[in-house]
């Protein structure tokens, strides 16, 4: 049950965000009770399709910087805030434009794609962007006599290779949460509960070892419909654990064993509810995008929405 604090924190929050003319989209990693007061929960892909038709004057994202940067190409014209500008993304770390520009050089007439956890700056040096939702879709997508340089997640682009037998360079770059949960804890789950079906994130470390083991390979997103969907009472959860709100708060008839309780990603846990009301307060901290970059990056988001 929610605190005292929590409750008038979260009243303040709605109170503000109708004097500010904002909205809240939140990744759904973050903590329940954001995602609670959210206008929005989803996925990155979601959250960027959402953003792109906020009419309000204020987005407040609570995911990683990545997230909001999406938000400010996609709907320039908004103030995009994020509660703390600590909130990066390892994965989108893994890669600079000078590391993307280099590479490119190696495979002239390669087709770039990028996945959403990177900075705009990369995604401006892109050819089209993909989600976990959409990655095989958007591979797919491109001419068989191309290659392909996928960046930045390597297991992401492994999984991806494997689905679609195409000739996929990958960058070696990995989500330093999703590298933590391995395949051993899963065994035993599924051992100790054999009719419950396992749901796994696509960034996952020990995806090579559980890629047979697993009933889907989903985006959050996916993961959270596939739940409600299918008939099984009890599911092993292969992603971090912010998902769980969502999957217990919409399944309450149902069963989470989290795959591994300790992968909690502590940049999305950087947002509170103290820091959400400060930013809506203040309206800090305000992220935009050069527009130079923006154009380009616009580009490559966009020609992924055409798709997705
Ligand atoms: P989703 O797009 O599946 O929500 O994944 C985003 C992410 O950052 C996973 O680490």
């Amino acid at each position: 049950m929610a605190s005292i604090t929590e409750v008038s924190l979260s009243e303040k929050i709605k109170e503000l965000k109708k004097k500010q003319e904002g909205v809240i989209v939140a990744h759904n990693y973050q903590i329940g009770e954001i995602q609670d007061l959210a206008d929005y929960v989803g996925d990155s892909l979601g959250m960027a399709k959402y953003a792109a038709t906020v009419q309000s004057k204020v987005i407040l994202v609570c995911g990683v910087h990545f997230m909001a940067e999406s938000a400010a190409i996609m709907n320039p014209k908004k103030t995009v805030l994020v509660p703390d500008l600590e909130a990066g993304c390892s994965l989108s770390e893994c890669i600079t434009v000078e590391q993307l520009q280099a590479w490119k050089k190696e495979h002239p007439g390669a087709v770039v794609v990028t996945y959403i956890n990177t900075s705009a700056a990369v995604k401006a040096e892109s050819d089209i962007c993909c989600t976990s939702s959409n990655a095989l879709k958007i591979v797919e997508s491109i001419p068989q006599d191309k290659e392909i340089l996928f960046v930045p997640d390597m297991y992401l682009g492994q999984w991806v290779r494997t689905q679609s037998k195409r000739k996929i360079h990958l960058w070696n770059g990995s989500c330093h949460t999703h590298v933590r949960i391995r395949p051993e804890p899963i065994e035993q789950l599924k051992k100790e509960h054999t009719s419950a079906e396992f749901l796994m994130h696509p960034e996952c470390g020990c995806l090579t070892a559980c890629m047979s083991m697993a009933d889907r390979i989903l985006s959050t997103d996916g993961i959270i419909k596939r739940a409600k969907e299918s008939t099984a009472k009890e599911f092993i959860i292969a992603t971090e654990t912010g998902i769980l709100h969502r999957l217990k708060k919409e399944n309450p008839d149902k069963i989470f064993y989290p795959a591994a309780p300790e992968a909690t990603c502590e940049f999305m846990k950087k947002n509170t509810l103290e820091n959400v009301l400060w930013s809506l307060e203040d309206i800090q901290y305000e992220v935009t995008v050069p527009e130079d970059i923006a154009i380009k990056a616009r580009q490559a988001l966009e020609r992924m929405m055409a798709i997705s």
